[in-house]
């Protein structure tokens, strides 16, 4: 029984994470900037089909997302059917080819991401991994898979199996052997598969992410497409900046922008954010119905620019108010200015350049306008839009 087998797992563990140069080697040839592509849970959640997969790629393609770096059509829950006799998992009737579908994706110039559990059950209750975790990573690869999300889900009932008392060391250890035990898998296949963790910030993830393999990790509970939702996971990212970098990336969720939810404004607040944060990039919504104004925050390559910064240092945050500034190869620095407050006058924030590393005077872009704004000395003021954001690129 597997329940039994995990009664040795710290020293499982120890083996595990002591296998760190060849996984440590395939991490890092993978996600050396944030992973950008869409995924189908927030829009589309148990719903998504094939062809609503096949319409993502084709507007991936015909929006101009992928060739401003939108490049992983990641499916998530609710793909997966029964097991057959000899335990290969199968897609259910709404995936009626996964190889066919991630030829399709790939013959459109992009990567193909798919979704399961280390738990016995994914959270949708659809099948997950466990017990069967080489066998999964090796369908995967002969798909063509490019990227796996894993989430947590029903383990947790594993967990509780194993250790009623529910003492969260232990259940930190058996998650990360549950996490290292997939990394290893996918490593068996030698395809370059980008591996996204989805524990929700469980056992500070972000201090251990990287042994276990990981490319990204969620840092928190789930997302939905509402400002306070949006706001609160965001802002609450302060602190994590040094545990992220290339290849090892903090994931506060996915993008809703374009989704309903928020206004503009606020829709500009979560991609400036998140490209602030050094954050994965994928996009939530339905792209076969983008308005101008979706289109013209998911590509804004000046922003975009921002997020997939070569150097991959996450932003840190001065304040309250809510400025945010990002180190940018070249010396350049992006500085975020938040108007975080929804119900009040707007008022005037001002920028101290030397708060954000700066004496002198510096050049100026506004990344939200496209605009040049000159050379600033000492401050910078600028009203922003409540809920919003302004958005600045400074060099010498
Ligand atoms: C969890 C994850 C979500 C999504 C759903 C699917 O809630 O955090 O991102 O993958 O499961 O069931």
């Amino acid at each position: 029984m597997r329940i039994l087998a995990l009664l040795t797992l710290p020293a499982l563990v120890g083996v595990l994470l002591s296998a760190a140069p060849t996984q440590a080697a395939q991490t890092q040839a993978v996600a050396q900037t944030p992973p950008m592509g869409w995924n189908s849970w927030n829009h589309f959640a148990e719903k998504v089909d094939d062809a609503d997969v096949r319409a993502a790629a084709d507007a991936l393609v015909s929006s101009g997302m992928r060739d401003a770096g939108y490049v992983y059509v990641n499916v998530d829950d609710s793909w997966e059917g029964q097991r057959d006799a000899l335990g290969n998992i199968q897609t259910n009737s709404k995936f009626p080819d996964m190889k066919a579908l991630a030829d399709y994706v790939h013959s459109k110039g992009l990567k193909f991401g798919i979704y399961s559990s280390p738990g016995p059950k994914t959270c949708g209750g659809y099948e997950g991994s466990y017990g069967h975790e080489q066998q999964d990573a090796n369908t995967y690869a002969s798909w063509g898979v490019d990227y796996l999300k894993y989430d947590l889900c029903s383990f947790e009932n594993v967990i509780k199996l194993h250790d009623p008392q529910q003492d969260p060391q232990k259940a930190v250890a058996m998650i990360q052997e549950a996490y290292a035990r997939m990394h290893q898998a996918l490593v068996n296949t030698h395809r370059p598969i980008v591996y996204s963790l989805c524990q929700y910030g469980v056992g500070n993830v972000w201090e251990w992410g990287p042994k276990v393999g990981a490319n990204l990790w969620r840092t928190t509970d789930d997302i939905s497409d509402h400002y306070r939702s949006m706001a609160l996971i965001g802002f609450s990212q302060a602190g994590l900046e040094k545990f992220s970098g290339p290849g090892h990336w903090n994931d506060p969720d996915m993008l809703e922008v374009g989704n309903g939810g928020m206004n503009p404004d606020q829709y500009r607040t979560q991609m400036s954010l998140w490209s602030m944060l050094a954050a994965p990039l994928l996009a939530g919504n339905d792209l076969s119905k983008m308005d101008e104004t979706t289109k013209s925050i998911l590509m804004n390559k000046e922003v975009i620019a921002v997020d997939q910064d070569k150097l991959g240092i996450q932003a840190s945050r001065l304040g309250p108010p809510q400025i945010w500034v990002r180190p940018l190869s070249g010396g350049a620095k992006a500085v975020a200015i938040f108007n975080y407050v929804t119900d009040d006058e707007v008022e005037p924030l001002t920028l101290r350049l030397k708060d954000v590393g700066f004496t002198g005077s510096v050049h100026a872009r506004d990344l939200w306008a496209h605009k040049d704004l000159g050379i600033l000395n000492g401050t910078y003021t600028v009203f922003v839009p409540q809920g919003g954001v302004v958005m600045l690129r400074l060099w010498k």
